[in-house]
């Protein structure tokens, strides 16, 4: 069997429940362990709906995804949401504290395991300089902290659950520039033996990947390194000069 982790998607087609014509067209691509795998393409060409076809929130109408070799449809909740982590495109806090937050995958976690989740994720100054600290409260949906803070604190969440599998789904954006360069930096440490999938709208934010897939219109139309699609793919050419 491939690594645990590895996310194989074979001629994945998928279409919403009443929606015409499919949104993802025929997708094939390994996303290793060790390796960061990114996607790019412009807005509604079916990036989000690939990312939400892992952890099952609907299923491929055609076409099969494996999950370290196993079938996706075979693997129960618990092991897919213990094996995988997602930062959503919309990163959402519950009510409760920013601890019960960050344990939501991890009940196990020890104070210890949080704050170095946070050191990762740049988000343990705010957090220390909170009232409370780990114990401070959330607001329903997260209101009371800023959207870029909200993004950080759901990136540690799930460094949190040590996923073997981590999706991020346009996770970087609402960060400035530097913020989100050191947090990428101290992200290739821990995530290091986990398959990376990373939605991007910033090509800065991609071209370090392994194997960046260009989606347009739910379908790949060119993958291969920053290096490679710079000369071999107009749409990607398109993207990085937009
Ligand atoms: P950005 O996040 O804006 O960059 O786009 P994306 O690439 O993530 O696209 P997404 O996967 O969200 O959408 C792809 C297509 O599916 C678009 O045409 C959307 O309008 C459509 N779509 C997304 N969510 C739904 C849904 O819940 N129901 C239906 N029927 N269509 C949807
Ligand atoms: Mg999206």
């Amino acid at each position: 069997l491939p690594a645990p982790g590895t996310v194989e998607f074979k001629n994945v087609t998928f279409g919403y429940p009443g929606a015409e014509a499919p949104v993802l067209s025929d997708i094939s691509f390994t996303a290793k362990p060790g390796q960061t795998t990114a996607i790019i393409g412009s807005t509604g060409a079916g990036k989000t709906t690939l990312l939400n076809l892992i952890p099952r929130l609907y299923d491929a109408t055609e076409g099969e995804i494996l999950i370290g070799g196993l079938p996706l449809r075979e693997l129960g909740r618990e092991t897919i949401s213990q094996n995988i982590s997602s930062v959503p495109q919309r990163p959402y806090l519950f009510s409760g504290t920013i601890a019960s937050n960050l344990r939501f995958g991890a009940q196990e976690a020890e104070e210890e395991d949080l704050w170095e989740a946070l050191r990762i994720a740049q988000a343990d100054g705010f957090v220390a300089e909170r009232e409370g600290q780990l114990e401070s409260k959330i607001s329903q949906g997260g209101t009371n902290v800023s959207g870029g803070q909200r993004q950080r604190l759901c990136i540690a969440r799930a460094l949190a659950a040590k996923p073997k599998t981590y999706l991020f789904d346009d996770s970087f954006s609402a960060l400035d520039v530097s913020t989100d360069a050191k947090l990428r930096a101290a992200l290739v440490e821990p995530t290091k033996d986990a398959a990376v999938i990373i939605v991007a709208q910033r090509v800065s934010t991609i071209t370090e990947a392994d194997q960046i897939l260009v989606l347009d219109h739910g379908e790949i139309v060119a993958r291969g390194t920053h290096e490679e699609l710079l000369e071999s793919s107009e749409t990607y050419q398109e993207i990085v000069t937009s």
